[in-house]
């Protein structure tokens, strides 16, 4: 097989991001550009704000990666991009830049599912994850449970009813004043907050709900209390810290248990946690007590790989492109709610 380099183009929701992988020597360099700062004052992603971005930060990020890298965009042999899901302006800077560019080079593109490449991930650092195994997936739009049979066999077996974990991060902290992104900041406060003074439910916790989540109580738990706080003139950081110490066990717990239930049921001893989510280190932790005690290796990207980044697109793609499947037409496609079940149907992707 011959050696291929990859570009990677990461666009979904509010980070830019560009990579090259070499088949043969692996992640060459990668490079995220975070739009935190441009949201912050809304509180969450605002879709047309992260379009505009991506527009005039992608190309200038490719120019500079290959100029860093000393490569030349004619080395490159094909380019892979988020094609979903994800924000769909946001989806569509990524395509139309990487069909461009790939129209002009002669090169094919390579459309990429966002969340195969989360669960690819580990493999930037390892080289190889032991197959099969459970991911849970958590992100700011996601919180799945899936079955990796084989790279390409992936079979959706827990997901959230209603918010994803990560939102429900974001949601907490906007109503406690922490700001946007929610998930370090209530892990931060939850560092010095007490887990006894507050209780908030774990939902759907009963074996007929099995392998699913729900997240929007908990949130709706959280507002009521801190309402009554507010009422009684008692909602001190010392609070805050306490409130987010017993939001975040909470929300560890679910996905501890579900992922703890998804382990035994598909007989699999390998869990890989990946999505920003993954980057919590009281989930971290509390997943490495309760799996390496019954022999489960637990597999986590590190954070950099953990949260969006454009190293694990070029790597699926790399994968893709050996395989055989890639896009020589350079139709403009993507799909904003692709599931993770058909992706290799490419009538998934709309044709
Ligand atoms: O995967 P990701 O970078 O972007 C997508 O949503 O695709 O995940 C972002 C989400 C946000 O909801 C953020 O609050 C959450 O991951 N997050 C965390 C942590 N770091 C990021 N949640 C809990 N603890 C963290 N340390
Ligand atoms: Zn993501």
């Amino acid at each position: 097989m011959s050696a291929d380099l990859i570009l990677g183009i990461e666009t979904s929701c509010d980070e830019t991001a560009t990579a090259l992988y070499h088949s043969e020597k692996g992640l060459i360099a990668h490079r995220v550009f975070s739009q935190v700062e441009l949201h912050r004052d809304y509180g969450g992603v605002v879709p047309e704000l992260a379009s505009r971005d991506h527009i005039s930060k992608l190309l200038p990020m490719i120019d500079h990666l290959l100029e860093e890298t000393e490569q030349s965009i004619t080395d490159v042999d094909a380019i892979a991009y988020t094609a979903g899901p994800g924000l769909s302006g946001a989806l569509l800077v990524g395509s139309v830049t990487a069909n461009a560019l790939a129209f002009s080079l002669g090169i094919p593109s390579i459309p990429v599912h966002h969340m195969e490449a989360h669960l690819l991930a580990p493999l930037l650092e390892s080289g190889q994850s032991k197959m099969p195994f459970v991911a849970l997936l958590v992100s700011g739009g996601h919180t799945l449970l899936v079955h990796v049979k084989q790279r390409g066999e992936y079979a959706l077996i827990g997901q959230t009813l209603d918010d994803a974990a990560g939102e429900a991060f974001d949601k907490a902290s906007s109503l406690l004043g922490l700001g946007y992104p929610g998930g370090p900041a209530i892990a931060e406060r939850a560092l010095t907050g007490k887990s006894d003074i507050f209780e908030f439910p774990r939902p759907m916790m009963d074996p007929k709900d099995n392998l699913d989540f729900s997240f929007s109580g908990l949130k709706t738990s959280l507002l009521y209390t801190v309402n009554k706080l507010k009422d009684e003139k008692a909602l001190n950081e010392e609070c805050i810290a306490d409130l987010s110490n017993a939001y975040q066990e909470a929300i560890v717990d679910c996905l501890v248990e579900k992922s703890r239930r998804a382990v035994t049921q598909m007989n699999v001893d390998t869990i890989i946690i990946a999505g920003g989510v993954g980057a919590n280190k009281r989930l971290r932790d509390e997943m490495r007590e309760v799996f390496e005690k019954v022999g489960v290796d637990v597999n986590y990207p590190s954070i950099e790989f953990c949260t969006d980044n454009a190293a694990m697109i070029a790597l699926t793609g790399c994968f893709r492109y050996q395989d055989g499947i890639m896009n020589k037409n350079y139709e403009i496609k993507i799909n904003p709610r692709w599931s993770i079940e058909n992706i290799y149907n490419r009538e998934s992707l709309g044709g």
